[in-house]
């Protein structure tokens, strides 16, 4: 049912003024996300040929915006701002990956708020995000702007990002509309290329890639973003099944599609024919905005003269968007996102900022702790090395575009703000790569790679004696920002060979080595790890990154974060995570066993589990128990542990519980996440923690896609990650 001041004003709108609504542009700007941009946008504003625009930011240039669109047309309908706020927007916060590590939804939903308080303030009222693909390889950039592997976890974290941007009216000045994308399977391209083929079975798409955009579209989410990749051999931005089929029919889905940009004309060389046969098709199975392509802009008049749409569809797509602005108050007020005092008021505040550097310290994984070398005393003598260990342009992390380096707090700053009284002696020791086309290819944004006229021996030597004359080591080292994200994909997920030799050299002077490791993705660090050192996983973690950082080496915040992806030894074994299947020929040891499903020259296990992470203080698990043994449909069980903090800090645990479907009608994973728990605990502390499961958690999609909870056994697994050895079984009658 139509909301009536809608259906009027659709009653009067021309079919060129509805196809205009349907088309978003971009001006371009500093910052640009895709390899076109628009032209003419004001003349195509005036003509009532946009729909909205994003990368135009500012009060005082979107209202300018806003007045083309509403004193030159002839309804004066007002244009939808977007913009990609992905993890944060001038606060910026760690990376998604980054910030699912911290398995805190509360923290998570509280950063999306402040994203959507602060990018309101700055007149935008759509926003990109959130991105909940499914990634399991590690090569793929954009795997650092998303959640993980996990689809439970993936999609509360989706749920709780949904809320934070809208909260619970959107008419309210500082929320704004949430997209959630890409709609579907873009982190499986495939070989972690970007853009590349998807090609996946209905059971694996239901039941391990799909739930996420659906949690977000249970949460209400107003929009939702094609993809680029197709889906069963069809592009996602044409492709009926999905965004008609499966979203609207299937999951109820009210709100308007747009397409990623310019993934219309995509279609293209994707082999689905002309710019008019790829917009017809898009409109007919359920697009409604074309993002910068202007494929409907120019060619669905035609295709209507032709009878190849029809106006109806047009109207549709166009009613769509119109209720989006609608719940956003745009026809109450059009300049309702457009306060001048608002973005001195509402941006980059003490607070938000203080915020952010909580959310980073939480997003750390510690992966190993040699020796317990960490934390290091605030008064150590201490040789702070490597590339990243002064580097501001590298600390926001890919995918900020409306962040500002210069803002950002680097490590060294941190460290001597955290401890006063250390004596840092600062050396870069080597180049993030030495490779100077990769440099090239990295510095699209601004220097992120800066090759020193040094020779790395030079470098090197410079770290060392800085290392000799110290009483501990702290090397920065890993990806520069714009080595993961988009179009950031990598066959190669090593450390580069120039801080491999840093690392070597710093080892061998047998100074205690911290290895803080800054990536937008998951690395394969087998050799470093074997090193007598410890490693701290920092991702890239945003505006307050250097003081997070040094807050958590320092000790005034004890590491908490867990993986949420697998670690793999090696790109061989990607695609690599917990919920792999047994196969018929599983080894459940570690050697190689002929006949087995296994590599010669590898085992089959990661380096690193789904849901790994240590902290400075040790927890210990006990006394598993299940209330009952078994159950029926409609009932709950309550799964209770005991954890004791053994260690010596005060620390937070994550609490994970994982369940296997021991006989199922199709091959079930080995186990997968079922329910978590963060739980602080002070030294000595034991609490008793009760994980709930009800029975949607042992449904899943069987052959025929009907969500179905089937009879029999179910094991639980629950501890500190996904190789939780703790067990009890119970039975569904
Ligand atoms: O939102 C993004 C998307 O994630 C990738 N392509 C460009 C879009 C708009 O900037």
């Amino acid at each position: 049912s139509t909301i009536p001041v809608i259906q009027e004003l659709l009653d009067k709108m021309t079919l060129d003024e509805k196809i205009g609504q349907l088309n978003l542009l971009t001006p371009g700007g500093a910052v640009a996300t895709g390899s076109v941009v628009s032209k003419d946008v004001e003349t195509k504003i005036k003509a009532g040929q946009v729909g909205g625009l994003f990368g135009v930011s500012g009060p005082d240039k979107v209202r300018v915006a806003q007045e083309l669109a509403v004193n030159n047309t002839r309804l004066k309908i007002p244009l939808l701002f977007g913009s990609d706020v992905i993890h944060g927007y001038k606060t910026t916060f760690p990376i998604p990956l980054g910030m699912s590590c911290s398995w805190d939804l509360d923290l998570i939903e509280k950063s999306a708020r402040i994203a959507a308080v602060e990018a309101t303030a700055d007149g935008i009222n759509w926003n990109f995000s959130p991105m909940v693909d499914i990634a399991r390889d590690p090569r793929w950039g954009r795997i650092a702007e998303g959640a993980g592997e996990d689809p439970y976890l993936g999609s509360a974290i989706a749920s709780a990002m949904v809320k934070g941007y809208q909260g619970t009216n959107l008419s309210e000045p500082n929320t704004m509309l949430s997209c959630v994308k890409h709609f579907a399977l873009y982190g499986a391209s495939q070989a972690g290329r970007d853009y590349h083929t998807v090609d996946m079975s209905k059971v694996k798409m239901f039941n391990q890639y799909l739930p996420p955009y659906k949690a977000a579209i249970d949460a209400g989410v107003a929009s939702i973003m094609t993809s680029f990749n197709d889906v069963d051999g069809i592009p996602a931005t044409g492709n009926k099944w999905l965004l008609t089929d499966l979203l609207r029919d299937s999951w109820g889905f009210k709100g308007f599609v747009v397409s990623d940009y310019t993934s219309l004309n995509e279609m293209i060389p994707h082999g689905l024919g002309n710019l008019q046969d790829v917009s017809a098709l898009s409109l007919k199975a359920g697009l409604d905005m074309d993002m910068v392509g202007e494929g409907f802009l120019t060619t669905l008049k035609k295709s209507v003269e032709e009878g190849r749409v029809t106006e109806e569809e047009i109207t549709q797509a166009c009613r769509r968007i119109l209720e989006a602005k609608y719940k956003l108050g745009l026809f109450d007020d059009p300049y309702r996102y457009l306060e001048s005092n608002r973005p001195k008021k509402d941006i980059l505040t003490q607070g938000h900022r203080q915020f952010a550097r909580e959310v980073a310290a939480r997003s750390f994984v510690l992966l190993k702790n040699h020796k317990s070398i960490l934390p290091i005393k605030k008064n150590a003598k201490i040789a702070l090395v490597g590339p990243l260990a002064d580097s501001r342009n590298n600390m926001l992390g890919t995918w900020a575009p409306t962040g500002n380096p210069d803002l950002a707090v680097t490590v060294i700053e941190g460290f001597k703000k955290v401890a006063p009284n250390a004596t840092i002696s600062y050396a870069k020791g080597a180049n993030i790569t030495d490779d100077k086309e990769l440099a090239k290819k990295v510095n699209v944004f601004g220097p992120r790679v800066v090759i020193d006229k040094r020779t790395p021996e030079a470098m090197i030597k410079e770290a060392v004696d800085a290392a000799n004359s110290s009483d501990v080591v702290v090397a920065v080292v890993g990806e520069a920002s714009e080595m993961s994200g988009e179009s950031a994909s990598r066959t190669d997920i090593s450390i580069s060979e120039s801080q491999k030799k840093l690392i070597q050299a710093l080892v061998a002077t047998g100074k205690p080595v911290t290895l803080v490791l800054m990536s937008g993705r998951p690395l394969t660090i087998p050799e470093e790890y074997e090193m007598p050192v410890s490693v701290l996983q920092v991702w890239h973690s945003g505006v307050e990154a250097g003081n997070a950082i040094a807050d958590v080496v320092f000790g005034n915040y004890n590491p908490s974060g867990k993986l949420t992806t697998t670690w793999p030894r090696n790109v061989g074994q990607i695609p690599i995570y917990h919920s792999i299947k047994n196969t018929g020929r599983p080894n459940p040891k570690e050697g190689y066993e002929k006949f087995k499903s296994n590599y010669l020259d590898m085992p089959n296990t990661p380096l690193f589990p789904f849901g790994y992470g240590l902290s400075y203080t040790t927890f210990e698990y006990s006394n598993l128990q299940l209330d009952k043994l078994e159950i029926s449909a409609g009932e709950t069980l309550n799964v209770t542990v005991t954890v004791k903090n053994t260690g010596n800090y005060d620390g937070e645990e994550i609490i994970q519980l994982y369940l296997s479907d021991v006989v199922r009608s199709i091959t079930p994973p080995k186990r997968q996440l079922k329910g978590f728990k963060k739980v602080k605990l002070k030294k000595g502390e034991r609490k008793e923690v009760t994980l709930t499961l009800t029975e949607e958690d042992l449904k899943f999609y069987n052959s025929d896609l009907d969500f179905v909870a089937e009879l029999g056994e179910f094991v639980v697994y629950v501890g500190p990650n996904s190789d939780a050895e703790l067990s009890g079984s119970f039975v569904l009658k």
